[in-house]
């Protein structure tokens, strides 16, 4: 187990992270950033949608990602393939066989859940019996407290501890195994029971497929089943061959996409973290076999200086690397994240061999290799692939922007300090009052900045709350014109972190904004 009670406490004050991450997600219904789907009808199970701050976000996520793709390098290009794939895809892809998840039922509430799910929370309570004795000890110790001392010699830690040891290598043979009965059986012999009901009556476990499927044609016989894809990676694997040819790439090359993918997660849960519809970001590289270690290791290593760059703090990531493999794999690794719920993976990098490009050679019957001229000879290139969800980095991002300040005369302000490079709007005009020409003149501001920034224009209420209201979203700048401004040409530009104010130039104003919203910085720490 991770001791990982002491870094956890340290970044986040635990008792009040399910406090401030309900918080969070109210704030992203307030301010425009995600909506329920559908929500007039009630919503629709972990899905959502985006509003008008969300997407501008979500856009400078996805760009930044692909710029530092396809335009730091040369030897990545970018496709937009189809949702809907010919269903051979994914019986070669393995999905149709084996992308399951084992479910089970209770009887009584009739809700269903991930066997493996109640498991794994299983496990994670008894965690938190031994982080809370731990706590309890830290608070009775103070500054002489050995913690690593403690977890080794306290008898109710130890019997914590090996109970968790022995629950945790039975639950893995059973998952590496995919035995279902041993996971009904575990269930049953750890007592737990359905949050529902609070009972024990369970079904038997069974293996669920995530695949959404649907009917492509129009006649009933002459329908096709067909599925919304559950990653994006297989559009790139089946047009290998095209964009190598028409590319003329050499490898090693990659090519990148960004897309929606669809999965029937049975508990999906966190927000945007575990959604039924989704978007990634994948890239697939192809290169000569034998190389992969290598290659594994630079795109590890580039990936986790890319999340770094933003600035959210280098603390909150870990590499997990994969001790259970899947098949086609010969490495894998999570970057984690630590949100308000733990340390949890936004981003995968996969050693995946040459599996997926052999599975469709040798279910389509096409010759899917290269030839490479130095080596004078054919091979079926490997892959190591870089797969991360948009969602899952927007709300790694709004947990780590998310702030409530204190401010001197008991005031209160929430403020989204996110990377300005990112912020869904940079600048927020405002004339101080609604006449003596200073709206006309904010006008004029705004004209001159809204080529190159996200503008928004705000006369409304006092200059206090127009502040609020772009810090909630997150605003970097906000230029205020008042009655001087008409004879000195200069505004006042209050920074969102620090509320600091200085009076500047309005010739000045656009190289001032530049400066701390250009994505090229990020690219020089990338490249650099
Ligand atoms: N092509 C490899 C692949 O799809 P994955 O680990 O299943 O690998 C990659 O997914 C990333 O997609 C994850 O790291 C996560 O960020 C995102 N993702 C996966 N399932 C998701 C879901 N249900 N909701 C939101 N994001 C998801």
């Amino acid at each position: 187990m991770q001791p990982f009670l002491t870094e956890y406490c340290k970044l986040y004050n635990m008792a009040t992270q399910e406090e401030t991450f309900k918080k969070l997600v109210a704030h992203c219904k307030e301010y425009g950033f995600v909506f329920p789907s559908s929500e007039i009808y009630d919503g629709l199970g972990a899905v959502y949608d985006y509003g008008q701050n969300g997407v501008e976000l979500k856009n400078n996520i996805k760009r930044y990602w692909w710029d530092s793709m396809t335009l730091l390098h040369e030897n990545i290009v970018g496709i937009d393939a189809a949702i809907f794939m010919h269903p051979t895809t994914w019986k070669a892809s393995g999905h149709v066989d084996a992308f399951n998840d084992p479910l089970i039922d209770n009887r009584d509430s009739k809700k269903r859940y991930r066997a493996d799910v109640l498991i794994e929370e299983q496990l994670a309570k008894i965690e938190d019996k031994i982080n809370k004795e731990v706590e309890k000890a830290a608070k009775r110790f103070g500054d002489s407290f050995d913690e690593t001392m403690f977890r080794q010699t306290n008898p109710r830690v130890m019997e914590h501890q090996e109970h968790w040891n022995q629950l945790h290598e039975r639950y893995s043979k059973a998952m590496n195994a995919s035995d279902l009965a041993e996971l009904k059986q575990i269930i049953l012999d750890e007592e737990i029971v359905c949050p529902i009901s609070g009972t024990r009556n369970w079904t038997d476990v069974r293996q669920f497929n995530l695949m959404f499927q649907t009917e492509m044609g129009s006649t009933a016989d002459g329908a096709m089943k067909i599925y919304l894809r559950p990653e994006t990676a297989q559009g790139i694997f089946v047009n290998y061959l095209n964009v190598q040819k028409t590319g003329r790439m050499k490898i090693p090359f990659g090519i990148a996409q960004i897309g929606k993918a669809f999965r029937n997660e049975i508990v999906a849960r966190q927000f945007v973290f575990r959604m039924r519809e989704f978007e990634q970001m994948e890239m697939q590289f192809f290169i000569k076999p034998g190389t992969e270690m290598e290659w594994f290791k630079h795109w590890k290593e580039f990936r986790l200086k890319w999340h770094k760059a933003l600035g959210l703090g280098d603390e909150k990531y870990r590499y997990h690397d994969h001790e259970k493999l899947a098949h086609y794999a010969n490495a894998a690794t999570d970057i984690e994240f630590l949100m308000p719920f733990g340390f949890k993976e936004v981003e995968g990098i996969h050693s995946r061999t040459n599996f997926d490009l052999s599975q469709h050679a040798k279910y389509s019957g096409k010759k899917i290799e290269y030839f490479d001229p130095e080596l004078n000879e054919s091979y079926t290139p490997y892959v190591i692939e870089t797969s991360i969800g948009v969602d899952r980095m927007f709300l790694s991002i709004m947990c780590a922007a998310y702030k409530e300040e204190q401010l001197e005369g008991g005031e209160t302000r929430v403020v989204l300090q996110l990377p300005a490079v990112l912020a869904p709007v940079k600048v927020c005009v405002m004339p101080l009052v609604k006449k003596d020409g200073l709206p006309e003149k904010a006008r004029e501001i705004m004209d001159m900045l809204k080529f190159d920034f996200k503008t928004t224009y705000d006369e409304k209420d006092s200059i206090g709350k127009r502040y609020r209201r772009q810090d909630a979203i997150g605003t970097p700048f906000c230029i205020t014109i008042d009655h001087d401004t008409l004879n000195d040409n200069c505004v006042t530009v209050r920074y969102r972190d620090t509320m600091a104010q200085d009076r500047v130039k309005i010739e000045d104003l656009h190289e001032l904004i530049a400066k701390a919203v250009d994505m090229k910085q990020l690219y020089r720490k990338l490249m650099a």
